[in-house]
């Protein structure tokens, strides 16, 4: 496993950024102790609380809190909801000390992250991305905001979360569209400056589905630790924190020219980022190349580029409408490198008047990659648009209960389904993992994850039954997949006692066996205000013992008798420091024993 803690430091805004698989204990202890006793306020949106209900209520057991969701989507991001979640807020009774919690993706992020900023002049409030396009990129930083008929994110203001919690778990329930378009924010880092990624990137090509949980992660933590970099320097973008912007000004541009909706933010960024590929090399700043490059990239994760649909007048004038405008120029980053960008001042009638080329040009490029590879260059199949974020051995997965609600939510969410089946093959719930991935082939016969699992499942049945396979019973004729023989059905009530949980990652890691994260990740100066048991394992694992026994022995200086830290020591450190409670028995028994000898007492009796 690759988790990690990601510390922003900016002075007394510091936070850390929780990184891993079965985050829900971390942030549950985390909250318990920084905000013991004091509310908390939950701002999510009914899609994610439908699916994630039983495991929110998990979380939040023993703190006392309160849930708001909001309808969901992009539409719902303006002043209204701002007002329900403030409204909410008022009536529920939440103080300054109260905390807010963003439980969900970019649009609740923003509104929750806004109402939390402004409410009672600022309120703490902590991130809990669940799409990929928050986690990687508007749960970091502190910008929060919403929309207005005249444009987005008009209204804003900059409010740095207390801690995130990233766990891409939570992609597993993500439909692929948005799967997708959190792919284009992290080939925006890759591009902006994390060469690394890039290469990471164009290896995965177009198996991005297929990556394992730790691969996920890695990915993360690579795209999130270069957005903290970014805004270490620049916390309020008065400058450098502009290249974050690289591929916005013509992806925010196409969003707003063709009607919010149209495109999710991280499908037009897609295309603000082959647009402004183009037009940075036509500036002579970048390479030549390296657009076809970036484009390449882009239609490997499926993207669409373009839209004939919005006129290039559309979009002229949209970039004009851009808030990022000044003046008439804007500060605009454009690549120079594979990896490398700068910002450059662009007269906007200069971008403007360069748009008709810049499409044609792309549309020539898309033609001839198309003619390269034999096919159109539009969405995937259906087959194609399988999501395959399968995690790999040792990941924790969403429970089986969230799956089973997106896919009643969504009888053809066939990645959820893929998902399921192989929960409940984890769970040794054969059948269940059969009679779903048999939906799934109905529907798609030639998904490769499908298949996959259709005959793990089949392997493993054979394994538990042996006999199975060589004389097909007519009962179970229906169930046979793959004509590779018949089945019988273990019961589906062994799930409790196999090795299926949502694990607690970071509290069950022993101490060895684990990579120690890059070094500078973890500060030991802007370590987190809250010492926990859980933390400390987590610096443990990532070899900044002293900073753990710290952390352990300042929580046993609160609470000597701290059963977790204390269990923590004897099993770190092989001993168990004397606890205050402890030396007080002691002291009794040993005073008890004295007088017992001293003056004839017999102190053992009861009365
Ligand atoms: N603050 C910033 O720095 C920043 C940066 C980039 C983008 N943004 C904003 O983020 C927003 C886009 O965020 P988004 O793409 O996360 O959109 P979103 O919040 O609308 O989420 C997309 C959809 O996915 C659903 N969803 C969320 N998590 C899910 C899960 N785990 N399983 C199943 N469904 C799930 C949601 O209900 C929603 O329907 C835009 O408003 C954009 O302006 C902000």
């Amino acid at each position: 496993m690759d988790d990690a803690i990601i510390t922003v430091s900016l002075g007394d805004r510091s936070y850390d950024i929780f990184l891993g698989t079965g985050v829900g204990p971390l942030f549950q202890e985390w909250v318990t102790r920084s905000f013991r006793g004091t509310p908390a306020f939950i701002v999510t949106d009914r899609t994610v609380f439908s699916i994630y209900e039983d495991d929110l209520r998990k979380w939040l057991s023993g703190i006392p809190h309160e849930i708001l969701p909001l309808p969901p989507g992009e539409e719902e991001k303006h002043w209204e909801t701002v007002q329900a979640i403030y409204s909410f807020l008022a009536r529920k009774g939440a103080g300054r000390d109260s905390l807010v919690v963003a439980f969900g993706g970019g649009v609740v992020g923003d509104l929750a992250g806004f109402a939390a900023a402004t409410f009672l002049r600022g309120i703490p409030f902590v991130q809990v991305p669940t799409t990929l396009l928050s986690q990687v990129d508007s749960s970091v930083g502190g910008k929060t905001g919403f929309n207005l008929a005249e444009g987005k994110n008009l209204v804003g203001a900059f409010h740095q979360p207390r801690a995130v919690f990233i766990d891409p778990g939570f992609l597993l329930t993500l439909d692929d569209r948005n799967l997708r378009a959190g792919m284009a924010e992290i080939a925006k880092c890759a591009f902006a400056g994390v060469p690394s990624l890039l290469e990471t990137m164009e290896a995965r090509s177009g198996k991005w589905r297929e990556m394992s949980g730790d691969a996920w992660i890695r990915v993360i933590r690579e795209a999130v630790s270069f957005k903290v970099s970014v805004v270490e320097r620049d916390e309020k973008e008065a400058s450098a924190r502009r290249i974050l912007n690289l591929g916005h000004t013509i992806g925010h541009a196409m969003e707003q020219a063709s009607g919010y909706g149209r495109f999710l933010h991280g499908e037009a960024v897609a295309m603000g980022l082959a647009w402004e590929a183009i037009f940075s090399r036509r500036q002579g700043v970048g390479p030549p190349g390296l657009e076809r490059r970036v484009i390449d990239l882009l239609l490997g994760f499926g993207f669409s580029l373009d839209d004939p649909a919005v006129p290039d007048p559309a979009i002229a004038a949209a970039i004009g409408m851009d808030k990022k405008k000044v003046v008439s120029d804007i500060d605009m980053p454009l690549l120079t490198g594979a990896g490398s960008c700068a910002l450059q001042r662009i007269p906007v009638s200069l971008l403007r008047e360069d748009l008709p080329a810049i499409r044609e040009e792309l549309r020539g490029i898309v033609r001839d990659r198309a003619g390269a590879v034999g096919r159109e260059t539009a969405w995937p199949s259906t087959e194609e648009d399988v999501p395959m974020p399968l995690p790999g051995p040792g990941d924790a997965w969403p429970s089986i209960a969230s799956l089973e609600r997106r896919v009643v939510v969504n009888p053809r969410d066939l990645g959820a389904m893929i998902a399921l089946s192989e929960a409940y093959r984890r769970a040794g719930n054969l059948a269940g993992a059969w009679e779903t991935i048999k939906e799934v082939l109905e529907q798609s016969p030639s998904s490769a994850s499908a298949q996959r699992i259709a005959r793990e499942v089949e392997r493993e049945m054979k394994e538990v039954l042996p006999g199975v396979g060589e004389s097909p019973s007519p009962l179970l004729e229906e169930v046979v997949i793959l004509e590779e023989g018949a089945f019988e059905l273990r019961p589906a009530d062994r799930q409790s006692d196999v090795g299926w949980r949502r694990a607690d990652a970071y509290g069950t890691r022993g101490p060895t066996g684990e990579p120690a994260s890059p070094p500078g990740e973890i500060s030991p100066e802007a370590a987190a205000p809250v010492r926990t048991v859980t933390m400390a394992t987590l610096y443990w694992n990532q070899g900044r013992r002293e900073e753990a026994i710290r952390m352990i022995d300042e929580i046993l200086q609160g609470n000597p008798r701290d059963p977790r830290a204390l269990a923590w020591r004897e099993a770190h450190l092989g001993k168990r420091p004397e606890a205050e409670g402890e030396k007080t028995v002691f002291s009794l028994n040993a005073f008890l024993k004295k007088i017992m000898k001293e003056f004839g007492y017999d102190v053992s009796r009861h009365h």
